[in-house]
């Protein structure tokens, strides 16, 4: 066991990426003991710990997978006896026509939104419930809402994010569980790196704010939902840079 002590702890998953690493450091500077989930990005993982000054731990999962979610919520009760917060911020985007992408693919896309179902589901039961406390913060994204060109089962998955967030919101705000999604906008990771020269500067022309977002600026936010924000049930909140208002 971590020596969290009475120190909220919080996991956010896909926590050695872009996004995932700035929550973690983000949450870490507020307080939090930070379970550090990965998939294939162990080193980064280590990395990160160590930058946080050890005060967390790692968790390893496919989240494609229920066994593995299964066996990390059951590391989580073995690292830290607790979990104040979760952060569902993995992911991965697919980009291809409709007409050419393969069902597989679709399957594939498709795992993202039910790990996160799975991993809330085990996370609600096993140590929110009945704590009576708790936070789930959703990375969904803009797209989920403006919908994009090439992108069709990614803005699903991401749409589907946020539907989690409004019906859970409802479902649990009896119980003291407070439930968020941040939808960020184009900001600077390697997932964007991933997109076409001419898709980028497509969408660059759109940001009112004439720049990418940076994976802190989106952190600050979710550190804000884990922390204070007391009063804020259901939301999606959008850090586009003025993309999109919601
Ligand atoms: N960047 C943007 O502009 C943007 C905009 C809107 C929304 N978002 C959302 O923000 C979140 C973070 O994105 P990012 O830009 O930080 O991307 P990123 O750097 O690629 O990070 C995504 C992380 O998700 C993890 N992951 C992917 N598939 C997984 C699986 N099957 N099981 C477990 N972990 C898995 C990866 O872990 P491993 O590397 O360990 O495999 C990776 O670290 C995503 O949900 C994304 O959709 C990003």
């Amino acid at each position: 066991m971590t020596d969290a002590g009475n120190r909220p702890v919080a996991v956010v998953t896909g926590g050695a990426g872009g996004i995932g690493s700035a929550c973690c450091r983000a949450l870490s500077g507020k307080g939090f003991t930070v379970g550090i989930h990965f998939r294939k990005s162990r080193e980064q993982a280590e990395a990160l710990l160590a930058e946080i000054n050890g005060d967390g731990f790692l968790l390893q999962a496919d989240l494609g997978d229920t066994g593995q979610i299964d066996a990390m919520v059951d590391q989580v009760k073995k690292e830290a006896g607790r979990l104040d917060v979760l952060v569902n911020n993995a992911g991965m985007s697919l980009n291809q026509p409709i007409y050419s992408m393969k069902i597989d693919d679709f399957d594939l896309q498709r795992t993202m939104a039910r790990g996160a179902w799975y991993l809330t589901k085990r996370v609600l039961r096993v140590f929110m419930i009945r704590r009576a406390q708790g936070r789930i913060i959703n990375i969904s994204s803009v797209v989920g809402h403006t919908g994009n060109a090439g992108q069709v089962a990614y803005t699903m998955e991401k749409a589907a994010m946020d539907a989690m967030t409004r019906s859970l919101a409802k479902e649990f705000a009896g119980r003291n569980i407070l439930v968020n999604s941040v939808a960020p906008g184009f900001i600077d990771t390697e997932m964007t790196g991933e997109l076409p020269e001419e898709v980028r500067d497509r969408i660059m022309a759109e940001i009112p704010l004439g720049r990418m977002g940076k994976a802190e600026e989106v952190a600050e936010v979710v550190a804000f939902l884990a922390s204070g924000a007391t009063y804020i049930q259901g939301s999606v909140i959008h850090v586009n840079g003025g993309l999109y208002g919601g």
